[in-house]
């Protein structure tokens, strides 16, 4: 099996094919940080456009990585949402026109799903295992059933972990994307330097909150006033850091006895997905979480935890297995929740 996954719903334009053993036989991403740097965060006009001027290109180049053609693919499976819309709407028009062209099947895929499944391709992970789901756009903790078959059992009430590494890091004038800026500082910094909070900390529910944190970050900072130096600037992203990490690892510790007294059947593994799952630091402390509570914990590799085709692909493959093909009527959705039962989620950082 052979099929195309495309991905455009943020700022990396991407194509890959994966084959149904979860082989990877090209995977190209193109990423746009040089055209949305001068902004310091992504601009979704600048990302659209950018879209249509490089995902003919990047097809071209996993086709001819693959040493395929089109007519060798199973099936052409894209993003379909949720993300920036104009991005959506350039990668999967652009799927359903070759679809269309070659009579091939079309897979819709929501992002979301292909980052919750990515583990799948790159090693054996079982049904049903709880994952935490941590990108620019979203944190959520879900029970993952199956394919298309979500539980959402906690998610933020306002910023997304990704968002709140990139506000950081604009705060502090450490460049985009955020997230590797900070942890790269993180590591020349003292975590126990500034008492930063923990928001939700303890609480029963399993959501999150972070703005909070990233106010108190904004108001260390400011007191500091002229003294931003190298050292103060690594202790607060230390500081900050550390604060993410003992929050979600208290969210995870709690979700695992959650998922332990309802859930009617066990669940095999820990799972942390999307592009914050690429911090050593955060992949570190989780799995110490996961190890103290006796539950294998496993993420992608760091470069398939960030927006790539693969895992579109490898969704699509897992779609195309059950059958769960889509016709051209389909269309890309700015919001696409994983789990349709669970409340809207109304916040900034909370696209879904
Ligand atoms: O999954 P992703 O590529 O795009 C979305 O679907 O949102 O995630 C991008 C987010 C950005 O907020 C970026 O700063 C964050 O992931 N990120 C990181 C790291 N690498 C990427 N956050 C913390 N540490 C990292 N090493
Ligand atoms: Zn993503």
């Amino acid at each position: 099996m052979r099929i195309l996954g495309i991905e455009t719903s943020c700022d990396e334009t991407a194509a890959a094919i994966v084959g149904g053993d979860g082989t990877i036989f090209a995977n190209i991403v193109h990423s746009q940080i040089d055209d949305h740097t001068p902004f310091a965060g992504v601009v979704p006009e600048i990302a659209a456009r950018a879209h249509i001027e490089k995902l003919d290109g990047v097809i071209s180049k996993a086709l001819d990585d693959a040493g395929c053609t089109l007519a060798d693919m199973d099936a052409i499976a894209a993003t379909a949402g949720p993300g920036l819309i104009g991005g959506v709407i350039v990668g999967f028009t652009t799927a359903k026109a070759l679809a269309l062209a070659t009579g091939k099947p079309l897979i819709a895929v929501n992002h979301l799903e292909a980052h919750a499944l990515t583990v799948r391709m790159t090693g054996d992970v079982a049904f049903p295992y709880l994952l935490l789901l941590v990108s620019g756009g979203h944190c959520q903790i879900l029970l993952v059933q199956g394919v298309g078959q979500y539980r959402r059992l906690g998610a933020t009430i306002d910023d997304a972990v990704g968002e709140a590494f990139d506000k950081t890091a604009k705060l502090l004038q450490l460049g985009f994307p955020g997230g590797p800026a900070v942890e790269h500082r993180a590591r020349d910094g003292d975590p126990d330097r500034f008492a930063l909070p923990r928001p939700m900390m303890g609480r029963p529910e399993l959501d999150f909150s972070f703005s909070g944190l990233k106010t108190a970050v904004r108001q260390t900072a400011q007191k500091l006033g002229d003294e931003i130096t190298y050292q103060n600037i690594s202790d607060l992203c230390a500081g900050f850091q550390t604060a993410i990490a003992d929050v979600l690892s208290d969210r995870i510790s709690r979700a695992i006895r959650t998922c332990r007294a309802e859930s009617s059947e066990p669940i095999t593994t820990f799972v942390l997905a999307g592009g914050v799952a690429a911090n050593r630091f955060l992949r570190d402390r989780l799995q110490a979480t996961a190890t103290e509570a006796d539950l294998p914990f496993t993420a992608p590799p760091p470069a398939l935890c960030t927006d790539n085709g693969a895992m579109v692909a490898w969704a699509g493959v897992e779609r195309f297995r059950l059958g769960m093909l889509d016709d051209l009527r389909a269309a890309p959705r700015a919001r696409w929740p994983l789990d349709g039962n669970a409340p809207a989620l109304p916040f900034a950082g909370a696209k879904s």
